[in-house]
């Protein structure tokens, strides 16, 4: 086995650091619940191996389940989270709910191998696996504690850097960052063996870069530089996926799978609450009670709400155990996606559509933020510079809001009204948004231009559905992110572009010229005005380049998609 340096020891060690050992402060309203029986951790005799079992009978941090004695109230409703911690199943109990993952595990279960650098989640020092159940197979995926709230672990298996060695064992991803010299500081290290975890135990073989690179986008290394990581990250994956992990995956599925109760999650008083509907009718009830909560998928943008503006949220209605929300329906009509599908289960999807909303999904923010944020939340936030708005608005998809008083659907540019203003009525939700399918003669592009190739915002992102009659545009939908206070389409562009033709880009020009009329672009940080007009004005020629039959070699530096022209077909 490889020696650890004492600096490196602190990161993987399994015993509990003098950290773990410091006096346990309880919880400002952390119900302390009486001992249970001493649990074994599911599946094998060592798991969990810092989880003194006493500390865990003295109820200190969270409560091992011992039986059925979770609080419920009047109406039925759950008054404790479940999850289970590496297998272990566990609750937690009348937690402010703007309690963040990352604050519960450091300052509760004193797990203290997951760091805070950012907080606001770019920079992955914060990140751990949480593993659920996804059409009968447990999926792990990488997430930001530092952004997630401790309530959306409901259902979920928590696995923290502290949990992969086994029985005094490294996890092969571990071993290997110690044997390239993955680490010097060290602050990136846990986080980066957390994603490079996920990558071992759900990637395919054999890792390619572009796979690593994807894998690592949200994890921030200032010093070791990402090659030596790049070589641990191969060495791990040239090594059996057969890990004491992966041998454990049928236990924690079954543990998961019994703390399943269907029921509705309400946890404080009617004044301060995190609560998780079970189903649309129990949601739709809790919204029309309290319209004034805040919705809460994956906290992609919430969070930082939390961490960064110090918004004192009180009421938070979290959509993550509505599983009609989570529908995704492909089929002749085209392409269903509910409110709550993660980008990461929209990407396939998207991309099977159209390989430009592949690319836009690939890039959009980083593993840990397509995993938690969702296609829901991107759109109903009504960013200005949300990737997925101007994109929906050119492909001309519909988006479908309810609530107690039932449904109504609307196309996504109708949903913008203002900055800050959506069409959104009291105690309604954004239920799902559906793309038709596209017919043959339309073509479609997206590009998005940010500082950052991954894990940015975009500066200003294009949109553009273009129908042609023979050479001749017959009809047009262009739409930009970035360029007004709302995603928005570019009426008199569109209206300039008609009878433009395809083999002669001066016919293009009144369309570019028009967008000056549409859009008076934001100066901010990202990009000044002038600069977003000029991008704004390329991408359309750019993508009348490629519609027009122009190899995208000439107009792209990676990812090329098959030259031809759609529309002209
Ligand atoms: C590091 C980082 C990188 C990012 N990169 C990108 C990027 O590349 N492109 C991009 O566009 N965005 C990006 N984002 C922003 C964010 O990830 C997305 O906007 C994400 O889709 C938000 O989804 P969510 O599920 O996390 O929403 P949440 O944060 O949970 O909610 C966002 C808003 O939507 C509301 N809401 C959520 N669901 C519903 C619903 N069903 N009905 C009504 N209201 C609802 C919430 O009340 C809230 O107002 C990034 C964020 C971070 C932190
Ligand atoms: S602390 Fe930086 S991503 Fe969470
Ligand atoms: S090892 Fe120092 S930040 Fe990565």
């Amino acid at each position: 086995m490889i020696a650890l340096r004492p600096e490196q020891q602190a990161f993987f060690d399994p015993k509990p650091s003098a950290e773990h050992h410091a006096a346990p402060r309880l919880f400002l309203g952390l119900r302390v619940f009486p001992s249970g029986k001493n649990h074994r951790p599911v599946g094998s005799s060592d798991f969990l191996p810092h989880h003194h079992p006493e500390r865990i009978r003295n109820g200190e941090w969270w409560r091992i389940m011992a039986g059925q004695e979770t609080a419920v109230q009047a109406n039925g409703s759950r008054q404790a989270i479940r999850f289970t911690r590496n297998g272990v199943p566990c609750e937690v109990a009348e937690f402010h709910p703007r309690t963040t993952l990352l604050d519960y595990l450091r300052e509760q279960m004193r797990a203290l191998g997951t760091k805070e650098g950012c907080g606001e989640g770019d920079c992955g020092a914060c990140t751990v696996a949480l593993g659920r159940m996804r059409d009968g197979r447990l999926v792990y995926e990488p997430v930001n504690a530092c952004i997630l709230l401790l309530g959306q672990i409901d259902g979920a298996d928590l696995v923290t850097v502290e949990d992969l060695a086994q029985g005094g064992a490294l996890h092969p991803v571990q071993e290997a960052m110690v044997a390239h010299h993955g680490s010097q500081c060290g602050f990136c290290t846990p986080g980066i063996v957390m994603s490079l975890f996920v990558l071992h135990e759900e990637g395919p073989r054999p890792l390619d870069k572009a796979m690593i690179d994807d894998a690592l986008a949200g994890n921030l290394c200032r010093c070791t530089g990402y090659r030596p990581i790049r070589d641990a990250a191969r060495a791990a994956s040239a090594e059996p996926s057969a890990t004491a992990f992966s041998a454990s995956r049928t236990d924690r599925a079954a543990a998961l799978s019994a703390l399943d109760d269907g029921g509705d999650v309400f946890i404080g008083d009617d004044a301060t609450f995190f609560a998780a509907p079970a189903n649309l009718a129990s949601l739709e009830a809790l919204c029309a009670a309290h319209p004034d909560a805040t919705l809460l998928a994956g906290s992609t943008d919430v969070g930082l709400w939390l961490t960064k503006s110090l918004r004192e949220i009180e009421k938070i209605i979290w959509l993550g155990r509505v599983s009609e929300l989570a529908a995704l329906e492909e089929g002749e009509a085209g392409l269903a996606i509910g409110a709550m599908v993660s980008h990461a289960r929209a990407h396939p999807a998207l991309a099977r559509l159209d390989p430009d909303l592949g690319e836009l999904m690939r890039r959009f923010g980083s593993a840990q933020v397509r995993a938690s944020g969702t296609v829901g939340g991107n759109i109903a936030n009504g960013s200005p510079i949300g990737d997925l708005a101007p994109a929906m608005i050119a492909w001309g998809a519909k988006l479908h809001l309810r609530s107690a008083q039932g449904t109504r659907a609307m196309p996504v540019e109708d949903y913008f009204i203002d900055y800050g203003k959506q069409d959104r009525r009291p105690g309604e939700f954004v239920w799902k948004v559906a793309l038709p399918p596209l017919p043959r003669d339309h073509a479609f592009r997206c590009l998005k231009v940010s500082k950052r190739f991954d894990e940015d915002i975009s500066a200003v992102m294009g949109a553009f559905r273009i129908a042609c009659d023979g050479r001749r545009v017959s009809a047009a939908r262009i739409a930009y992110g970035g360029m007004a206070a709302t995603p928005r389409r570019a009426g008199a562009a569109e209206a300039a572009l008609i009878g433009a033709d395809l083999d002669d880009p001066a016919t293009w020009q009144a369309a570019r010229a028009a967008l000056a009329e549409n859009y008076t672009p934001m100066d901010d940080h990202r990009a000044s005005a002038a600069y977003r007009a000029r991008v704004a004005q390329n991408l359309l020629i750019k993508a009348l380049h490629e519609i027009a039959g122009e190899g995208s070699a000439q107009t792209r530096i990676i990812d090329n998609r098959a030259a031809g022209a759609q529309a002209a077909e």
